[in-house]
């Protein structure tokens, strides 16, 4: 079943996105080598009940902590740990935010200090695929129109797309229908209608697609351990186009002239 939002509904999962990316916006000010993951997560844990928000991926399902961190060949779903950041790392944050009973989802890779080229690349397909599949989120249109804008702009540039995960709708549940998968043919799935609101959130690969979930049935890794990107937004479809409620504004505020 798929709930549409009231224009209500919307401005309340506008406002906790906006608490999600401000969240975020924290976090990007303490990325850098020498950091743990752990200190990224207290720092976003902290902010966010500070601002009469609810961390919702802590204890979602077992789920042990804010943020999900995703360093250099973690896909999806990491822990936050003692793991010190190094120069030329990449570190995915997703996270989710609820507040007055709406959620709002998102998640950024950052490069930490310097990485190569080759990275760097990775990490720049992988957010601006993420943009083409929003522009192909219209009214009328297919959730497989977005799927198979995110997969042939990644493919099209020689990186691989994981399949066994994929976006979701969100509402007062951070993971509700449809599955909003990264591939797809064009004109299949569930039609985009006024109301809907979507999580799109490519996991885009260096090497091949194929991944591994570890035994505590959350991290999930890159088989031949080569780097995955990660970037999410939280958008509502309106008859006047696709409308992004997350933000990476206060990211790139915190990188200055390192936000790429
Ligand atoms: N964006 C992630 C997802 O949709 C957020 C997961 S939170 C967790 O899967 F609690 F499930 F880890
Ligand atoms: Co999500």
């Amino acid at each position: 079943m798929i709930y549409l939002k009231t224009p209500e509904e919307i401005e309340k999962i506008q406002a906790a996105c906006t608490l999600v990316s401000r969240t975020l916006g924290e976090v990007a000010k303490c990325v850098a080598p020498g950091v743990t993951t752990r200190h990224l997560d207290n720092v976003a844990r902290e902010f966010i009940l500070d601002n009469g928000g609810h961390p919702a991926c802590l204890g979602y399902g077992g789920f042990p902590a804010t943020l999900c961190i995703e360093v250099n060949e973690t896909v999806v779903h990491g822990f936050p740990s003692g793991y010190e950041l190094r120069e030329g790392d990449i570190v995915g944050v997703d996270t989710v935010v609820e507040l007055n009973g709406y959620n709002g989802d998102m998640c950024y890779t950052f490069p930490v200090g310097e990485v190569s080229p080759e990275v760097m690349k990775l990490l720049v397909t992988t957010k601006q695929s993420l943009y083409k599949g929003i522009e192909a989120a219209q009214e009328g249109r297919r959730i497989g129109d977005i799927a198979n804008a995110v997969q042939t702009y990644c493919e099209r540039r020689g990186y691989t797309v994981v399949r066994e995960m994929c976006g979701h709708g969100i509402g007062r549940k951070m993971h509700e229908e449809p599955e909003v998968p990264n591939y797809g043919r064009r004109g299949i799935g569930p039609l985009l209608k006024k109301g809907m609101v979507i999580c799109i959130e490519p996991m885009i690969n260096l090497g091949s697609r194929n991944i591994v979930i570890m035994s505590d049935g959350w991290q999930c890794r890159t088989k031949d351990r080569k780097p995955s990107a990660h970037y999410e937004h939280t958008i509502a479809i309106e008859p006047e186009g696709p409308r992004v409620l997350t933000t990476f504004d206060y990211i790139a505020q915190a990188l200055g002239e390192n936000f790429v």
